[in-house]
């Protein structure tokens, strides 16, 4: 039996249209892009084509996109950097009880220097209402976090609906797409947000990369403090290998969500495996409305990590974890209102651009085989 991948939210291998891109960079191109040499021309050059081709993805301006070493960094810059520069103004920040801990965590870092968070609920499908985000607002409230789709469960938010009470309240709005790039159609135009998350190596770039894209005049103090990179917001000699390769998997990526092919693949793999396990599984999230690849079930009676250690053969992860007896769900799940009883048993699939239906076959044959219905 192969090996089967079924673990895309939580990493992609590289492309190798993307390796191709970036591997004789690697051997030629050392230039200092901020010099002015013919060594520096070409640097420069890769640079701004990576920087273009990232923009064109989302529908953004050139410069209004700067380079990060991936998700947690570019929302740490944008919670952080907005807080600094707007904390005179007001100290408050809304954002939804699902976030990555990448949101979560520097929102709790500054709770530790007077700010004021307030974690809105979300539905049993994952969802933030926007009712309750404008009802959040006060005159002290600054920025807006909710991201754009879950890692866990794959719920998409409104962002549109939240981002137009945003702007009507003044407020600058972030989201964490690091999930939707490549899997839906992401414009910062249509969605109209001052700042948004990528991370590269949930799109088959490398990991340890990514990028931040910051709306044109929007408030932000600089995250990495030197020279002036990155039209000073965050300093470093700009890695053009890697800035490359994000640019190539943002030009895939684009391709990718506009065809949709998991899509059907995930739909087949939920019908056969509601058919088969009935009542004795349950969805967590809503089809329609969550990720095309994610696919977060519970299976009734179980325990997720028993299910995983029954299918070594696929790589998946768990939504909860126990120890000594003790069933601990993940946040998530939690916020959901998923009962401790039905969630224990949960596992997230998520299908990739390399994902087949042979592949979804072997799946659904080991788990009929070996995760009996209780
Ligand atoms: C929704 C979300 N935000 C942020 C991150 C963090 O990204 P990175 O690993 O590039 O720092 C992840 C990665 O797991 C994620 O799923």
């Amino acid at each position: 039996m192969n090996r089967i991948y079924l673990d895309y939210n939580a990493s992609t291998p590289i492309d190798p249209e993307v390796i191709k891109v970036m591997t004789p960079l690697l051997e030629s191109n050392f230039g200092n892009p901020s010099t002015s040499h013919w060594a520096a021309k070409n640097a420069k050059e890769i640079l701004n084509q990576a920087r273009s081709q990232v923009a064109a993805l989302l529908s953004a301006k050139n410069d209004e996109i700067i380079f990060t070493s991936g998700g947690s960094e570019s929302n740490n810059h944008a919670i952080k950097g907005v807080y600094y520069a707007l904390r005179n103004k007001g100290k408050h920040i809304i954002t939804s009880s699902i976030e990555h801990p990448a949101v979560k965590n520097p929102l709790r870092f500054l709770e530790g220097e007077g700010a004021k968070v307030t974690y809105l609920p979300v539905d049993s499908t994952g969802r933030v209402h926007p009712a309750q985000v404008e009802a959040a607002i006060t005159k002290e409230t600054i920025l807006i976090s909710i991201m754009h789709s879950n890692n866990e469960v794959g719920t998409l938010q409104p962002i549109k609906e939240i981002a137009a009470i945003a702007k009507r309240n003044d407020i600058l709005i972030h989201t964490d797409a690091s999930q939707s790039i490549g899997k839906v159609p992401v414009s910062v135009k249509d969605l109209n947000v001052d700042l948004l998350t990528i991370a590269g190596h949930k799109l088959y770039a490398p990991k340890g990369f990514g990028a931040l894209f910051i709306r044109e005049n929007t408030p932000i103090e600089t995250f990495i403090h030197g020279a002036g990179h990155e039209g000073g917001r965050r300093a470093g000699t700009e890695n053009i290998f890697l800035a490359a390769g994000l640019g190539k998997a943002c030009e895939l990526a684009k391709k990718d969500a506009e065809e949709n092919k998991i899509e059907p693949l995930r739909n087949y793999f939920w019908k056969e495996l509601s058919s088969h396990y009935g009542s004795n599984i349950v969805l967590n999230g809503e089809i329609g409305s969550i990720l095309p690849n994610t696919l977060n079930v519970s299976f009734k009676g179980y325990i997720g990590q028993d299910v995983l250690e029954q299918i070594p053969e696929i790589a998946a992860s768990t939504g909860a974890a126990c120890h000594s007896g003790k069933v601990q769900l993940s946040e998530v799940l939690e916020a959901m209102g998923v009962t401790k009883d039905m969630g224990k048993g949960t596992i997230r699939f998520s299908l990739g651009r390399y994902t087949t239906k042979e592949e979804i076959d072997q799946t659904l044959a080991l788990l009929k085989d070996r995760i009996p219905k209780l």
